[in-house]
């Protein structure tokens, strides 16, 4: 995930500086979004004022925060930070890196060529940027960063090389971009070739624009200009032409941003693009133009007026970070699989693994090393990778795998599990793993972390930043990320054929079934309000929802200071049955699996000892509802996938029990997202 903002005056002068104040400020509000590197491109020092075709287009570029762009733009003495500009657009971005490291260099805006006749900024991912590249580059255009965004700027510049008029106009050159580009994207785009105007567009990935105006704008709603043929929009007056667009050719301010939050504090008014809409200031009048009308698509766009206040908007419509992202979590594990899994031929690529596979494959056993949540995406996964890799694999707490100088050989390889990619204890394993002559593997949400450089390969799980104290979207998406590897690794394991396709079968259809789960919230909340009194919550269960008794406890334990238990329900018999009585909150997880009679054993016991269960459970299972005394029904999905359903209300739970208590749901006391220290 990354933030763009991009910020056009049209006749409202504006000094240098005050433009780079507003571009930095707007990607400030985005930082949330990605912080590993940022960047913005404006227009050079210009000979005059009102011939903006002499204008050159500047790049700055830094790695690090916002503030340290910020601190390089007013090193470079040659620009005249008074000048004023009356008419301009800047465009910036603040990264998340998916792929290439952080660095200037992967950092955008990218640009086609050294002359930076055009540049843009992009949030999403470009799945088909390895066959795009591959043909740019047999054309002559020479790439300079690792990111599957530079081919944009590339082909946009391959099609104007190749135009057959020139006076074909920048959205058709933009048009005829996106129509090779596959995956997700939000995309501004500055061009030396067309001073002073404005091309954006969005597919998969957010992209508002506000509107700013001393005149009231003339419409509420703007028509969408429909391209019925592709021959007619190669005259450049057609954007221009654009009847009842926004903007009259009086003095107007634009803004665009991959969220609202960037907007707010310039103005209220605002237009939500849609996907395949392509949006063109020129000469500061804004027109929404896409190719021929789908039935039933709504032919405008409404201006809308926002109300709510800043930290609202950065949250959306959620009270907490941690509610929203446990709300991002149909999109998250997209995003983890997005490019890596060909549902058709059943195949599945890590990228970072793909290299490293035969290696893998002949090694001793695997060792899955994580601390709190990310260990327990290992024991989520332990079960489905000792079936589909047949190797021995053993899950370790970062801290106690050290403490136990545990033996690791030349021939193991070891996973280190981590959101941040910082976390001492797991950072400081990878250095003994390494030390040990094994090949490591990283796991991680954040390219660029210490875990991701010192490992040898790895996968990114792409979940997007987290910014909650308490991980949930990053667990779902390890979890996606550690069986995409089991997949791949028995790819050519005959006997696996027809599991393997009933979990991609199953990893196919996951947004919609945690769409699902989330619909539950409002009857979450009312079990919550039952319990949030309590002293204490014990979750139980076994086989593939283990890990989620665990990973459940944990949420609930770190964010309402209850006193929360994930416990095998194998081993109730052998001491917690004691704590049962009728005042004990038991949450049981009872899904129809290998498991399913011997978790009925358990619930036995439970009701037996005037227990009263709130059982998670399999959409209608009278089999085991009657015995509730509460139940949460789940959609029923393979069994090694289950524990990403099983999470959710958990993570839900303790969200409305934190809520209920009082308690800041993001910034739960004595803790911090990223343990630096042993
Ligand atoms: C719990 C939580 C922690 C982290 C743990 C490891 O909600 O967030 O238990 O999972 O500190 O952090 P990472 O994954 O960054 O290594």
């Amino acid at each position: 995930m990354c933030g763009i903002f991009a910020y056009l005056n049209y006749q409202v002068p504006r000094t240098r500086k005050e433009i780079f104040e507003t571009l930095v400020k707007g990607l400030q509000r985005l930082e949330y979004r990605g912080y590993d590197s940022a960047g913005l491109a404006v227009d050079g020092p210009s000979k005059t004022t009102s011939d903006l075709k002499n204008n050159t287009i500047c790049l700055f570029k830094k790695t690090g925060k916002v503030k340290a762009l910020d601190e390089e733009i007013y090193k470079k003495d040659s620009l005249n930070l008074d000048e004023e500009l009356f008419t301009h657009f800047g465009i910036a971005h603040t990264r998340w890196a998916t792929h290439g490291e952080p660095s200037a260099l992967n950092s955008h805006p990218h640009r086609s060529d050294k002359n930076n006749e055009f540049v843009v900024i992009h949030n999403g991912i470009i799945t088909n940027y390895k066959a795009l590249k591959e043909y740019l580059i047999t054309k002559g255009y020479e790439f300079e960063s690792e990111t599957d965004t530079e081919v944009i700027p590339k082909l946009i510049k391959y099609i104007y090389d190749n135009r057959e008029s020139d006076s074909i106009t920048f959205s058709t050159l933009v048009e005829r971009v996106i129509k090779q580009l596959e995956g997700a994207f939000a995309l501004v785009f500055k061009s030396r070739h067309y001073p002073g105007e404005a091309v954006s567009t969005r597919r998969g990935s957010p992209l508002v624009i506000g509107v700013r105006s001393e005149h009231e704008l003339p419409a509420e709603h703007i028509p969408v200009q429909y391209k019925i043929h592709e021959k007619n929009s190669h005259n450049r007056s057609d954007s221009s032409n654009a009847i009842n667009s926004v903007g009259d050719g009086r003095a107007v301010e634009y803004y665009f941003a991959s969220d609202a939050s960037a907007i707010i504090e310039h103005t209220n008014k605002v237009l939500y693009l849609e996907d395949d809409d392509i949006a063109v200031v020129t000469e500061g009048k804004l027109s929404i133009h896409r190719m021929n009308r789908q039935a039933g698509e709504d032919p405008v766009r409404a201006i809308q007026t926002l109300q709510m206040e800043l930290q609202q908007i950065m949250k959306g419509n959620f009270d907490a970070f941690m509610q929203k992202e446990i709300f991002e979590q149909p999109e998250s594990v997209v995003n983890t699989m997005r490019g890596r899994i060909c549902f058709d031929s059943k195949k599945v690529v890590l990228g970072g693994l793909k290299d490293h596979l035969k290696e893998i494959k002949r090694c001793r056993r695997l060792i899955m090393i994580g601390c709190g949540t990310s260990f327990h995406a290992a024991v989520a996964t332990r079960q489905i990778l000792e079936e589909l890799t047949e190797l021995p694999v053993m899950v370790e707490l970062a801290s106690d795998f050290l403490d136990r100088i545990t033996p690791v050989f030349r021939d193991d390889v070891c996973f280190f599990i981590s959101q941040s990619g910082e976390t001492a204890d797991s950072l400081m394993a990878l250095r003994y793993c390494k030390d040990r002559g094994a090949l490591t593997v990283g796991i991680t949400n954040t390219v660029g972390s210490s875990i991701c450089r010192e490992t040898d390969c790895g996968v990114h799980i792409n979940a997007g930043p987290e910014i909650g104290v308490a991980s949930t979207k990053a667990y779902t998406s390890q979890f996606v990320a550690l069986v995409m590897f089991g997949l791949m690794m028995s790819e050519d394991r005959l006997s696996l054929q027809k599991r393997r396709e009933e979990i991609l079968n199953g990893l196919k259809v996951l947004p919609e079934l945690i769409q699902k789960v989330l619909s539950l919230n409002e009857k979450i909340k009312a079990i919550a309000n039952e319990l949030y009194e309590q002293r204490s919550l014990l979750v139980m269960g076994r086989g593939f929802n283990y890990a989620t008794c665990l990973e459940g406890a944990l949420k609930i334990k770190e964010i309402t200071y209850m006193h929360s238990e994930g416990i095998l329900a194998g081993e109730l018999k052998h001491g917690p049955l004691a704590l049962v009585d009728k005042h004990m909150p038991v949450i049981m997880i009872i899904m129809r699996d290998a498991c399913y009679v011997k978790c009925q054993n358990a619930l036995q016991q439970i009701t037996a000892r005037s227990g009263r269960p709130i059982i998670i459970c399999c959409q209608d299972d009278t089999e085991v509802t009657q015995n509730a005394y509460q139940t949460i029904e789940l959609p029923q999905t393979v069994d090694c996938l289950q524990g990403i359903l099983s999470v959710i209300p958990l993570q839900l739970m303790s969200f409305h029990l934190a809520v209920l208590r009082g308690y800041d749901v993001d910034f739960p006391r004595n803790l911090a997202k990223s343990v630096t220290v042993e």
